[in-house]
């Protein structure tokens, strides 16, 4: 285990596991169409990667980056477009990808910016969720893991930028965003 790191909270292998199961579930949901996958950078690269290797039906990805306006480390729900897609997305089946829904602000952002212009459809899957920090409300189709408030890191989830290749999950130290260490 990382010195970091409190406790892993979810194991490589359930992680994997998880993963199948929502790609199965994708895969049944969108037989016979074409899905363009939306992964929100940089968090959800790794479970991304991984997830459509797994679905069978004909996908295509893109990403975005997104940032919250403002100092604060809390979202604030005005996002800024750090990097946009490369295409467009009309008459396309859209998969928003995240790592994880805290707030929900930025999710929110996210599908109002992209309904507008004119997908057929537009669902959302994130590997987590911390359904008790939601501050609006937001449909989310494919959940893999509900969690507590913790910290989280790994799997593509980072604290200024670190932790981001660890193969599981795991809380990180309040010690290390307490000021106790600098990144
Ligand atoms: P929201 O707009 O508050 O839902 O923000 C979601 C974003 O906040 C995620 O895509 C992550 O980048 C980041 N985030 C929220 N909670 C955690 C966590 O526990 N670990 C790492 N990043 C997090």
């Amino acid at each position: 285990m990382h010195p970091d790191c409190e406790r892993i909270l979810l194991t490589e292998e359930e992680i994997h596991l998880k993963v199948k199961e929502l790609a199965a579930q994708i895969s049944r949901d969108y037989s016979d169409r074409e899905l363009l996958v939306v992964g929100i950078l940089k968090g959800s690269v790794i479970f991304l990667a991984d997830l459509v290797r797994n679905i069978t039906v004909p996908t295509r990805f893109d990403f975005m980056a997104v940032s919250s306006y403002g100092a604060s480390s809390k979202s604030s729900g005005v996002v800024r477009i750090l990097k946009d897609l490369n295409q467009g997305i009309e008459g396309r089946h859209i998969l928003i990808v995240e790592d994880i829904v805290d707030t929900g602000l930025t999710l929110s952002y996210l599908v109002d910016n992209l309904k507008t212009r004119g997908p057929v459809s537009i669902k959302v899957c994130t590997l987590l969720d911390k359904p008790s920090r939601r501050m609006v409300d937001v449909a989310v189709h494919y959940n893999g893991f509900q969690i507590e408030d913790h910290f989280v890191v790994g799997y593509g989830l980072d604290y200024n930028e670190r932790y981001r290749n660890l193969p599981c999950i795991m809380v990180l130290s309040p010690n290390v965003y307490k000021g106790g260490k600098k990144a």
